[in-house]
């Protein structure tokens, strides 16, 4: 397979018409936008129970919602071809979050505010049950506008009919904002004056901001004075989310909730790495501003939802099942034309629930409950010692498509090597200190979508150090050997866990899907997407093992797999 990285690690700059400098964050090949290709026939990397459609490039999740016991996602995808360009919202709804029916596009250019693209965007729920979507338009002067649109038909669930407000643009980018950096609106949430806020991504040379707007009706929008946050040195910031999270319990909150029990996250996806960054702090009502904790960073150092791919996320409240749902885009590692060959790119994640941990220093994410209705062939196993350099196969289960969950025991920490304080970037430490690398407490943890001679597989482990005071906890998702394939992006990917291991123990659970790997790591407190190829380790010759590579033995306290089975989606 050639390399080429699909993302560009900074911005591709276009000069387009009337002299507007446009900046676009995708990588942008004119001349494959609007080519179909003939859908490859053998296709070991599509995925059993991920969200995806037929064929195409696909991108960031839009809009989500429930409306009516139906949840919606829209998307923005390219209806002629598998590379970014030509982009509409896609339509699909749901009754459960797993099986899914599609519609015609939700929202495609036809007015003059988004005749050049129909960009990121969220929805709320305004009073009365009535949903709003506002989203970024690309205007003829390739200006980056936001629009409203609502439904057709509020008495069809499906809401298969969207309007465009004749008001629109609501919000353009005067009083030097930058035309090309101006976009992602998120969910508005009304503040006690009854007024409607929102906030859109921006920044100004490098200092990334979300400028905040108020409304009243929610078509006259007016931009505060000051941002609700702004970070140095962060770039631009993409698709923006703002929510509040309640300290007291693991149940989401509407994003209009404030008040004593309540606090607020403020997530980022920054252009300039591609990754997601979150703070937790304060919502000051008062200002009109939003203040992160002490030592909540925000910028590229900050937490991350996820340490591998995904990126653009967005959450929506589910009222119907009082929770918090967090959706992402996993973009693809191998090349623009693997994905013009086999005719699609980009994928979602498998929804997450997501709360604050009891720590209220960081969130915690679990995939929704819903999946499990999809487990079948339950394979249990219970305490066993995992001595030192064994591996373990977990048979019985589809190992191409499968949930496993596994939690180890650490009876003392005394054996563990010192951990050296140069080792701040956990990345880096994965990266030298791979599956293979012998430890003394670790590597341990599982072997995916491996081959039977191991030439192929993802590992996703642990290892764990004596610090100063206490110990640390690395976990990491080893790509380097997922597929003979050369020239794909196998980047290892690193975090450190906050967990107690002696006392909490360590679990590990990963979703596996022929070429996606989700991990969550400590009950959800880092979590890890990869995106791997295997060219060996594919269907039926795809295998799982639980391994250990130190040089002590550990306490597999307990292992639960299941085959997973096929998600409908119809197109
Ligand atoms: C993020 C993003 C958004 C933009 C959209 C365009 O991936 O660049 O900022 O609205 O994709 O498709």
């Amino acid at each position: 397979m050639a390399f080429t990285v699909v993302w560009f690690i900074g911005l591709c700059s276009l000069l387009l018409g009337y002299g507007v400098h446009v900046e676009a964050s995708h990588l942008v090949s004119l001349h494959l936008q609007s080519q179909q290709n003939t859908t490859a026939t053998h296709q070991p990397y599509r995925t059993g129970y991920h969200f995806q459609p037929a064929k195409n490039w696909i991108n960031d999740p839009n809009g989500p919602m429930i409306y009516k016991g139906i949840y919606h996602l829209f998307y923005q995808y390219n209806p002629y071809g598998a590379v970014w360009g030509n982009i509409v919202w896609a339509h699909a709804t749901s009754t459960d979050l797993v099986n899914w029916v599609h519609y015609e596009p939700a929202i495609k250019p036809s007015i003059e505010s988004d005749i050049n693209g129909c960009w990121s965007g969220s929805t709320t729920i305004l009073s009365g049950n009535k949903p709003a979507v506002l989203y970024t338009g690309i205007d003829p002067q390739n200006r980056q506008v936001q629009n409203l649109a609502s439904p057709k038909n509020l008495s069809d669930p499906y809401l298969r009919e969207w309007i465009k407000s004749t008001q629109n643009p609501v919000m353009t980018p005067i009083d030097g904002i930058n035309a090309s950096s101006f976009r992602d609106p998120t969910t508005a949430w009304k503040g006690p004056d009854g007024q409607w806020r929102v906030i859109i991504g921006s920044k100004i040379d490098r200092l990334g901001k979300a400028i905040l707007y108020r409304s009243k009706d929610f078509i006259h929008w007016v931009r505060a004075h000051h941002p609700l946050h702004s970070s140095k040195n962060t770039g631009m910031w993409e698709c923006p989310d703002f929510f509040p999270v309640s300290v007291k319990s693991t149940v989401g909150l509407d994003t209009s909730v404030n008040g004593p029990s309540v606090k607020h996250v403020l997530k980022v996806s920054l252009d300039d790495t591609k990754h997601e960054y979150y703070t937790i702090g304060t919502y000051d009502l008062k200002k009109d501003k939003y203040v992160p904790d002490n030592g909540s960073i925000d910028n590229g150092s900050g937490l991350r939802y996820d340490y591998g791919k995904f990126y653009a996320s967005k959450t929506f409240f589910d009222s119907s099942k009082n929770r918090r749902i967090l959706w992402g885009w996993i973009n693809e590692s191998d090349s623009v034309q693997d994905d013009v060959n086999k005719g699609w790119s980009g994928i979602q994640a498998i929804p997450r629930n997501i709360w604050l941990d009891k720590t209220g220093k960081q969130l915690v994410q679990w995939p929704i409950e819903e999946i499990e209705m999809l487990h079948e062939k339950p394979i249990d196993w219970h305490s066993t010692e995992l001595k030192a350099g064994s591996l373990l196969e977990v048979s019985g289960v589809t190992a191409s498509q499968a949930d496993v969950d596994v939690s180890f025991n650490l009876s003392t920490l005394e054996k563990a090597e010192s951990m050296d304080p140069s080792w701040a970037n956990p990345q880096l430490l994965c990266s030298e200190k791979g599956a293979s690398v012998k430890g003394s407490l670790g590597p341990f943890g599982l072997l995916v979508l491996a081959s039977k001679g191991l030439e192929e597989q993802t590992a996703i482990f642990f290892r764990v150090f004596k610090a100063e005071k206490s110990y640390a906890v690395l976990m990491c998702s080893d790509q380097s050997r997922s597929s003979l394939g050369q020239d794909l992006d196998k980047t290892t990917y690193g975090a450190f866990l906050d967990v107690d291991p002696l006392h909490e123990g360590l679990s590990l659970r990963s979703l596996i899907d022929h070429s996606i790997v989700e991990s969550f790591g400590g009950k959800g407190k880092a979590c890890f997407t990869a995106r791997v190829y295997p060219e060996v380790a594919i269907n039926d010759k795809a295998h799982l093992y639980v391994f250990n590579n130190g040089s002590e033995n550990v306490k597999l306290s307990k292992l639960s797999a299941w085959s997973m089975k096929k998600a409908q989606i119809s197109y």
